[in-house]
């Protein structure tokens, strides 16, 4: 039996499909209801769905044998987890950003609003750049707004949410995509299961 921690939301659903179609259907995961665990014993895999900023945590507390996270999770929390392959979905780019025409003055500490303090610090710290982190958990772009920061380190997908506030992109800090993981005592103990599981998913989102 193999344990998958799938991405609540559009992201996993798309993952699932994928599953699905390279041999490990499990229809129950798709039922309109608030059941978390679905389990298929025929096809040999149990499915969980989880919040995509925890899968991460259970694959790598072997409460999921695998799992399918984003590259900005896996960045801000460094994971010990194997990172098998990059499955080309949920892509988006971790960005600054700050409003329209933002210059930094940079004889004065700057502030940064953002859900992933560790990338914002690697960023800044690569330019010297001195910086106070303002953690948040959400509607980061509100923040420059009302003056709680003077810029934001932050995914973007569709630029929608910077443009229709007013703010822009400074610089692109990393690509991102979602990412098939594995625990590392499991891939060696389930080598088999997770290697062929890796090779199949990683073919047909090849193929796409
Ligand atoms: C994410 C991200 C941006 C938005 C970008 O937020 O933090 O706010 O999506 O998407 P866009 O470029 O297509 O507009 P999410 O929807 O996860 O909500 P959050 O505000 O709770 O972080």
């Amino acid at each position: 039996m193999i344990n998958i921690a799938l991405p609540k939301g559009r992201l996993g659903e798309r993952v699932y499909r994928i599953l699905e179609q390279v041999g490990y259907p499990c229809p129950s995961v798709l039922e309109d209801n608030r059941k978390l665990i679905f389990e298929n014993p025929e096809a040999g895999v149990r499915y969980f769905w989880v919040k995509p900023s925890d899968v991460a945590s259970y694959v790598e507390r072997a409460a999921a044998d695998v799992g399918i996270a984003g590259k900005d999770v896996l960045l801000e929390y460094q994971p010990e987890v194997y990172e098998l392959a990059d499955l080309g979905i949920g892509k988006c780019r971790m960005c600054a950003a700050g409003r329209r025409g933002f210059r930094d003055r940079r004889d004065q500490t700057l502030r940064v609003a953002t859900k992933f303090p560790k990338i914002a610090k690697g960023y800044y710290s690569a330019q010297s750049r001195d910086i106070d982190i303002i953690k948040l958990h959400g509607s980061i772009e509100l923040a420059p707004l009302v003056g709680l920061s003077d810029v934001i380190v932050d995914l973007v997908e569709t630029g929608k949410t910077l443009q229709e506030n007013d703010l822009e992109v400074i610089e692109t800090i990393v690509p991102i995509s979602a990412r098939l993981i594995a625990n590392k005592v499991s891939y060696k103990f389930k080598y088999q299961e997770i290697t062929a599981l890796c090779s199949q998913v990683d073919e047909l989102c090849r193929q796409r």
